[in-house]
């Protein structure tokens, strides 16, 4: 790619940079969390933990951008990873609960991929230890169908481009245990950075009009903060909120996982960043708006044997208060950023 399509692509991202992308087949350079030389994570954010056998490099973050955007890596050929979590609806896909390949009905909506790097488990049950055995289980589980790797991975290695990256990033042709890696390491490079929260937070009062800054003083004073916490906006725990528990069957969520009674319903709490464009919400997309997932949050969460009723009660807010919880929630937009869209496929 020529220097000045870089800087097309690094002035207005790749949004503006459409014509870039129909260029050669090339695997950018990605900016990578853990080299703060070479990205500016807000300070605040932690570390990233990176697996001692999958060390992030910005070769391999771009070779598994493109295995991230690539439907052949499904059973059917029917979808990517982007498929279902893309950039117009905040890295989630806009439907109440997720459709797989072949058709397939899933149980859950699917969540959004800003910061899944900082997680310490994965999925709304948390059931996966490290985004490496997440990312294999949507490829071939429910969500990408690719049950039998085999002529998957037969047909990536028939493309010499590929061929040629993986060589060059894991020494050989791609497989079950590297095509995960792949995934996993774009993956950490999805960080959420730059909303008007982010600027106000470091230092830019005018970042929030009147109504957000009060948006956020009721976040923080009404408790929405003792679960989504710090600036990923999740203490990455997780909760009964009550959604679903009046099913005939309802869906266990962590319960699942420990076996634990404190543990039945409950989701790992959701960032909000990007909030606004992920309708509809909650694990099971059972509420189509902002405002009424804001209301039924404000009030308490929905009544069952296991709420989590330290954290929740009803606020008993007015309508302009809950005007400004939204109107903070807006902050949270992210803007754009380059290498969140799929490139184009060799
Ligand atoms: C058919 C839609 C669909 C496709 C395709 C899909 N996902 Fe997802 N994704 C989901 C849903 C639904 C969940 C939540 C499932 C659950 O919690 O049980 C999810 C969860 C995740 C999570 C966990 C996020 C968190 O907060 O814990 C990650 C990471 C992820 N997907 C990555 C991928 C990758 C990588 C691929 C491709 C290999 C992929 N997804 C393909 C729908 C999809
Ligand atoms: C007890 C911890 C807790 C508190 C306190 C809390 N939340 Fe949540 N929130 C969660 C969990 C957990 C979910 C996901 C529940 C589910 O899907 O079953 C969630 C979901 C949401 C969603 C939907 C997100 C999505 O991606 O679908 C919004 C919006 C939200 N909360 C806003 C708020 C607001 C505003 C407050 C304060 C009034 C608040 N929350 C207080 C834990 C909490």
């Amino acid at each position: 790619m020529s220097p000045k399509c870089w800087i097309v692509i690094a002035a207005a991202t790749l949004l503006l940079g459409g014509a870039c992308e129909d260029d050669a087949f090339e695997f950018e350079v990605l900016p990578l969390p853990a080299d703060p030389a070479a990205y500016d994570p807000i300070e605040s954010y932690d570390y990233m933990e990176i697996p001692a056998d999958n060390p992030l490099t910005a070769e391999k973050a771009a070779l598994g951008r493109y295995l991230y955007g690539d439907p052949r890596l499904s059973g059917d050929g029917t979808r990517s990873c982007y498929s279902c979590h893309v950039r117009e609806f905040g890295l989630t896909d806009g439907l109440p609960k997720a459709i797989g390949a072949y058709q397939k009905q899933l149980t859950r909506s699917s969540p959004t991929m800003w910061n899944v790097g900082y997680h310490q488990s994965w999925y709304w049950d948390g059931r996966a230890a490290s985004l490496e055995v997440q990312a294999l289980k949507a490829w071939t589980g429910g969500n990408m169908g690719a049950k039998d790797t085999a002529p998957v991975l037969a047909a990536i290695n028939a493309i010499p481009e590929y061929a040629d990256q993986f060589e060059q990033v894991f020494g050989g042709a791609a497989d079950e245990d590297n095509v995960p890696k792949a995934l996993a390491a774009y993956m950490r490079t999805l960080i959420s950075n730059g909303t008007a929260w982010d600027r106000f937070m470091a230092g830019e009062t005018s970042a929030l009009d009147d109504a957000q800054q009060r948006g956020w003083a009721l976040f923080q004073e009404e408790g929405c903060v003792d679960c989504h916490a710090g600036v990923l906006l999740t203490d990455l725990q997780f909760h009964n909120v009550g959604i679903g528990m009046d099913a005939a069957e309802p869906d266990v969520g962590r319960f699942k996982v420990t076996q634990r009674d404190r543990d039945m319903g409950a989701f790992k709490t959701p960032t909000l960043r990007d909030i606004s464009k992920s309708a509809p919400y909650f694990h099971d997309g059972s509420v189509a708006t902002l405002e009424a997932a804001v209301r039924l949050m404000a009030g308490g969460g929905i009544d069952n044997p296991h709420l989590s009723r330290d954290k929740l009660s009803d606020r008993q807010l007015t309508d302009a208060q809950i005007a400004d919880l939204l109107a903070f929630l807006g902050a949270l937009d992210q803007p754009a950023v380059a290498a969140v869209r799929p490139p184009k496929l060799p």
